[in-house]
């Protein structure tokens, strides 16, 4: 992987499969891929929830989510997705992230985003997901995309609307990816200087 590939992590926390919000987390990443080198992983909630439910402390866990934690703690950009259960993230996204220690997601990018039946809880981006990532101290990207059934069929994205709010976000997130991919490339061409000194 160059220097100016950026890792990106994708974690839906959808717990069937197919899954909408797999579906719009994939849109998100291939649109961030267009725009910025990237290397991306998913990582779906429901495969590892076996793994972890009844899991309390992270030196107790198999290690295949050991490692889907680690790839979270050294993302480059995290899209965090969740579908909305009554009204906010599921519990099981949270109790993922329970085992995150508390300052692996430092100033980390993080791109937000939800799926649920209803167009009413769309405000779970800022009045859940954002919230939950500030105590993370991470910085959340200003536009999230909330998207609802009706934006799918068949679990396919067929909203012109939605694929709209999956390009702002896009757009408003490659200058911040940008200035990680330009700071790495300065660290790269000082550090022979330095070697040097
Ligand atoms: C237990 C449960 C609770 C739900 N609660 C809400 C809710 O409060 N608000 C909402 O808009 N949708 C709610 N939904 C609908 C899901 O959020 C929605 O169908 C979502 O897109 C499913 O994502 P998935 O296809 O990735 O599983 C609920 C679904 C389930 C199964």
């Amino acid at each position: 992987m160059s220097q100016q590939t950026l890792k990106i992590v994708a974690l839906s926390g959808g717990l069937q499969r197919p899954s909408r919000t797999l579906a719009l987390v994939e849109e998100l990443v291939d649109g961030i891929a267009q725009a910025v080198p990237v290397q991306a992983q998913t990582i779906e909630l429901g495969t590892l929830v076996p793994q972890f439910g009844p899991v309390l402390y992270r030196q107790k866990l198999p290690a295949e989510v050991e490692r889907a934690l680690q790839a979270i703690e050294s993302a480059d950009l995290l899209v965090a997705a969740s579908p909305v259960f009554r009204g906010a993230y599921s519990g099981l996204f949270k109790h993922l992230l329970d085992f995150v220690h508390q300052d692996a997601l430092v100033d980390k990018l993080v791109l937000l985003a939800a799926t649920g039946g209803s167009d009413r809880h769309a405000l779970v981006i800022d009045h859940q997901l954002r919230p939950l990532f500030s105590f993370f101290q991470s910085r959340t990207l200003p536009v999230g995309v909330y998207a609802t059934d009706a934006d799918f069929s068949n679990y396919v994205i067929t909203s012109e609307a939605l694929r709209s709010r999956i390009e702002l976000a896009v757009e408003r997130a490659v200058p911040a990816l940008r200035q990680l991919v330009d700071a790495r490339a300065q660290q790269a061409a000082r550090a022979p200087l330095l070697a040097l000194a």
